[in-house]
């Protein structure tokens, strides 16, 4: 059997491990022959291909990014898409594909299954979001990188006695804010799923100067102000329809340097959450993924996504995920509310 490999939406680190785990385990345990599909959805549409063997996928363990390339191509808004991809993968020979991919990637294979193409997804992102998973590898990574610059922020700050704000990704969902904000000691996470008051966030400024410590604010991108707008930069949208964010970290500088008169800077996160070098639990977690995505094939389970539940992977079905959005609970943001302006 010959498996297409691709990785779609924004890359992370641990996608090299994925595509790893999966040539190895195929070709070692099966005998099967892969095919790497360049640039997500973009190179199957196209019919870019690479070759992908055990020698091909010595030494990416600890890679970031990703060696086959990613985009944010949607085919299902390509005239003919599915049927391209379809060509694709007849003229490569291709019987089955794994889809590396966070929701819109999934989205998109959710929908050729439905069409009959043969593949198993493996869910991806920094920002934790897809449903149906505990976890999805990259997270922890992005959290590592926050938690760093949160901890080298409170001290500037305090030299300084100003109030950082450092707006971190997550476009629909806050974990890495809250993670990372609490793992950093932050003074108030500001999380897409709870709209903000910042009358509140300048009391919560005002009482940590009170007590003679500097302030540092977590804001998630897609953190919104009570009856307010989501600010961004720019307005433009992907293939997917979602809106290019940041902005929110700058605004609320503004914002919280004239309401309380002191000084306030913003530092962005941006991308450098999702460059360099995998965690070693990305590393394991998107291992184990991979293992597993093969045995899904292996078994002809079509159509479904490999899952963390609790320590276990298991295998739910891609249209139960595809479209859902995996937010932070509203319990479980309460929870930390004890240091928040403390
Ligand atoms: O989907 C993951 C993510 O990291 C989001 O948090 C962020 O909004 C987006 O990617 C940025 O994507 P791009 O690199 O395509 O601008």
């Amino acid at each position: 059997m010959r498996v297409g490999v691709l990785t779609g939406g924004g890359d992370c680190p641990g996608l090299n491990a994925v595509i790893r785990s999966v040539v190895r385990k195929g070709a070692q345990e099966y005998g099967w022959e892969f095919t790497g599909i360049a640039d997500g959805w973009g190179g199957a549409v196209k019919g870019v291909t690479r070759p992908l063997d055990v020698a091909a996928v010595r030494g990416i363990l600890p890679l970031g990014g990703t060696i086959l390339g990613s985009s944010r191509t949607n085919p299902l808004r390509i005239d003919g898409g599915i049927d391209r991809i379809r060509e694709t993968l007849r003229d490569q020979e291709i019987d089955a594909l794994v889809v590396i991919g966070g929701e819109d990637t999934l989205s998109v294979a959710s929908a050729l299954a439905d069409a009959g193409v043969d593949l198993v997804g493996v869910p991806k992102t920094i920002d934790n979001d897809v449903g149906g998973t505990d976890y999805t590898f990259g997270f922890d990574t992005a959290v590592g990188i926050a938690t760093e610059a949160i901890d080298r922020l409170h001290t500037t700050a305090e030299s300084h006695k100003r109030t950082l704000v450092v707006e971190v990704m997550g476009r629909h969902s806050g974990w890495i804010a809250l993670h990372a904000g609490v793992a950093g000691g932050a003074n108030a996470i500001l999380i897409p799923e709870v709209e903000f008051d910042v009358d509140r966030v300048c009391a919560w400024v005002e009482r940590r100067f009170e007590i003679n410590y500097a302030p540092i604010v977590v804001v998630a991108e897609g953190a919104v102000p009570r009856a307010g707008q989501m600010v961004v930069k720019d307005e433009s949208r992907d293939e997917f329809g979602h809106v290019r964010l940041s902005g929110i970290g700058d605004w609320l500088a503004r914002e919280l340097e004239s309401r309380t008169r002191k000084e306030a800077r913003t530092t962005v996160l941006g991308h450098v959450q999702r460059g360099g070098t995998p965690s070693a639990y990305d590393r394991w977690l998107a291992t184990r993924f991979g293992l597993h995505a093969v045995d899904a094939l292996r078994d002809g389970a079509f159509g479904t996504m490999t899952a963390l539940r609790g320590t276990d992977v298991v295998r739910v079905p891609l249209a139960e995920v595809a479209g859902t959005n995996k937010r932070v609970p509203m319990e479980l943001y309460e929870e930390f509310d004890v240091f928040f302006g403390t």
